[in-house]
Formats: structure tokens, C-alpha cells, sequence
């Protein structure tokens, strides 16, 4: 047992996600109600600790934010201070691992424990200052739902939910002019977000990473809806969905960013592909691209953050440094940041199974995903 924990740093790094706010929240107020602990939040991820700018966090700072979604620390997602974009003595930018300064920043501030939100980049510097020396605990955050090493993030069911309200008001404008509308969600290289809100608002066509489809399948799905009597249909698009061939649609490279493939644009295209098919519908296309992150956050995430900081305070409390918050079943528990880093990477993250039970039933409903 570490008892010697008096101050504690929170910083959010990579995208904002729903429930973040919350977590930050949940963390303040356990630590210093719970543990007495002081905690201060570095603004801007891991620049904030380079440039050594913090703010101190009272629980009156943070009881309001329970359901507010993005980030009161603010949050990048370029920073890493082991790769760091400074300039050298001529005036020219380079890449230097200024690390040191950030362990410097921490010692100056006082703190004892650093606590990091964030994805698989983020994670991944703050297992690089857990391997410092740095007493490190990490809090997943992803909405994207594609991390092996829990079953739930929190944002997750925020961005679905509101993904779904999407495609229930897309079904009753697309259902007025029997036409054929593709609504793109975000996810990445996982289709989560998409089968969720899919499933849920009704969308009768799921595009999804996971299952390449061909647009003829899609213009037989149609067919066959305009054969049963719904002569009108919403695909819900995963923006990482591929065409049989293999087809992506990246929207722009972003060199030097962690996430390079910014995608964007895969449902127009679908959109025009199935215009030149199905001459007898109208199509149309929506891409409601980062609203689906936006705006308060569902019940079940406010819930789902407030264990996830807890169960970090925990952590804390018990001395568990080097470790991330996981949730296992109905359980929350811990794996160390060496193996959440090592599942986060391509071919090991959570990918929706094609033959598993929720792919299964949404088929069994007459669900097309565009492979058959
Ligand atoms: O990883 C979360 C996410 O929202 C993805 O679903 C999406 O592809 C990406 O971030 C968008 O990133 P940015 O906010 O940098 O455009």
C-alpha cells in the first residue's frame, strides 16, 4: 500500500469523447472526498505538462459536469512529449524527446500520481513515462468501442445513442420519399458505432469494416423491400467500410498525427453508386460526422464514468501503478498499460465479429450488410 499520495495530476489527451467531463468529475471528487487527495488537471494533454500550465480541481470545479460532453482540460491529440516538435537553436522545428521535462514538471508541481485519460496514443506515452519511473494510472477512452482490454468504454453508448436518433428521423423522411438515405458514423476500422445505432434506429442496411459488401447486394436489398411493401431504405455507413474489392474512402492523410487515415466520404459515395443502380429512388446522403461526439452524454455512460474514476482512485489508493482501468462482464478491474498498448494495436483491437450473435440476429431480422 502507497500511502504516501498527497496530489494527483488528471490530463486528457487525443479526441474528446462523451463522458470524459464525467470521468475528470468522478476522479476529483473521490480523490479529495474520499482519499483527501489535492488534484490538479494539466490543460491541453501532455503539452499542458510540458509548458507546465494546470489547473487546480475542487469539487466545485468539476459538480457540474456530470452529462457535458468534451473535455474542461481541453485535450490534443499531437502531443507527445517523446517525439515533440520544438525548436533547436538555429530556429528550425524538430523532433526531440523532451520527456525529461514533463517528469521535471511533474516533481516541480508536486505530484505524485499522474493520472491519463486517453486512446492507444495516449496510452502509450503514458506507458513510456511509466517506464520512467513515473507512477502512471490510465483510464481508457475510447468511443469507438475498438479496445480489446475492456468491453465497454465510456462515449461509446453516447455516440450510439445519438447515432440512432440519426437514423430514426432519417427512417421517417426517407419512408415520405421512398428513398434510399446513407447516414455515415464514425468508429474508424471498428463498426460498433454503426451496428448499434443501426440495429437500434432501424436501418435496414448496415455497412460495417468487418463485412466488405458490393453495391449490387444492396440494390437486390432494395429490390426486395420495395417487393415487401417498404418501398424505402436507410444504410447506416461505417465510415471505415470497404467495398468487396477492397475499396476504401479516406478523406484526407493527416502526416505527423497518431491516427493518420481521417475518413470521411464513404457514404456519398455509396449514395452515388446506388443513384446510377436503383433508378427508380431518389438517394441521398448525410455524414453527421463529429455531432455524434457532441452535446450531454447518455445515462449509462455518467454511470459507466463515475466507476471508471473511482476504480482509478482506487487504484491509486492501493498503489496499482502502471495499470489502466478495465471493465470485465459487470466487474471493474485493471490491466497493466504494457498489455492495453500491445491490444491496441492493428490486427488486436476489438472488431465486431461477422459471425457473431449481434451480426446474427440483426441478419435474422432481414438486416443487410451488403455481403449477401
Ligand atoms: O476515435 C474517435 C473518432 O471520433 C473516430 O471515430 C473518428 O474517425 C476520429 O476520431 C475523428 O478524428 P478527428 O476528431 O481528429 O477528426
Amino acid at each position: 500500500m502507497d500511502k504516501k499520495v498527497k496530489r494527483i495530476a488528471l490530463l486528457s489527451g487525443g479526441g474528446d469523447c462523451p463522458g470524459l467531463n464525467a470521468v475528470i468529475r468522478s476522479i476529483t471528487k473521490t480523490a479529495i472526498l474520499k482519499y483527501g487527495y489535492e488534484v490538479i488537471g494539466y490543460v491541453f494533454g501532455y503539452r499542458g505538462l510540458y509548458t507546465n500550465n494546470y489547473i487546480e480541481l475542487t469539487v466545485d470545479k468539476v459538480e457540474n459536469i456530470y452529462k457535458e460532453g468534451g473535455t474542461i482540460l481541453y485535450s490534443s491529440n499531437k502531443d507527445n512529449l517523446f517525439d515533440y516538435l520544438v525548436e533547436d537553436e538555429h530556429g528550425n522545428k524538430v523532433k526531440k524527446d523532451v520527456s525529461d521535462v514533463g517528469v521535471e514538471n511533474l516533481k516541480k508541481a508536486g505530484v505524485d500520481v499522474l493520472v491519463v485519460l486517453g486512446g492507444d496514443g495516449t496510452l502509450t506515452s503514458a506507458r513510456d513515462f511509466s517506464r520512467k519511473g513515473v507512477k502512471v494510472i490510465g483510464v481508457p477512452k475510447t468511443m469507438d468501442n475498438d479496445l480489446s482490454s475492456t468491453d465497454l468504454t465510456y462515449g461509446f453508448i453516447s455516440a450510439s445513442s445519438v447515432g440512432t436518433e440519426f437514423i430514426d428521423r432519417l427512417n421517417t423522411t426517407a419512408k415520405s420519399h421512398h428513398r434510399v438515405i446513407c447516414c455515415e458514423l464514425m468508429g474508424r476500422d471498428a463498426g460498433w458505432i454503426a451496428l448499434y445505432s443501426g440495429l437500434a434506429g432501424n436501418a435496414s442496411c448496415i455497412l460495417i469494416p468487418e463485412i466488405p459488401f458490393t453495391i449490387e447486394n444492396i440494390v437486390k436489398h432494395v429490390a426486395l423491400r420495395d417487393q415487401q411493401g417498404y418501398p424505402y431504405t436507410v444504410v447506416a455507413v461505417a465510415e471505415g467500410a470497404k467495398y468487396a474489392d477492397g475499396t476504401k474512402v479516406i478523406g484526407k492523410i493527416v502526416e505527423d498525427s497518431p491516427d493518420p487515415i481521417r475518413y470521411s466520404g464513404l457514404a456519398a459515395k455509396v449514395a452515388d453508386d446506388l443513384e446510377k443502380a436503383i433508378p427508380n429512388h431518389e438517394v441521398r446522403s448525410v455524414n453527421p460526422g463529429h455531432i455524434i461526439r457532441g452535446g450531454d452524454i447518455a445515462p449509462y455512460d455518467r454511470i459507466l464514468s463515475i466507476r471508471f474514476g473511482v476504480k482509478a482512485c482506487e487504484l491509486i489508493d492501493q498503489g496499482l501503478f502502471g495499470n489502466v482501468v478495465t471493465l470485465r462482464g459487470e466487474t471493474m478491474g485493471y490491466t497493466s498499460l504494457e498489455e492495453v498498448i500491445g491490444d491496441a494495436k492493428i490486427g488486436k483491437q476489438k472488431r465486431v465479429d461477422p459471425q457473431g450473435e449481434l451480426v446474427q440476429a440483426a441478419k435474422a431480422m432481414g438486416v443487410c450488410f451488403g455481403d449477401e
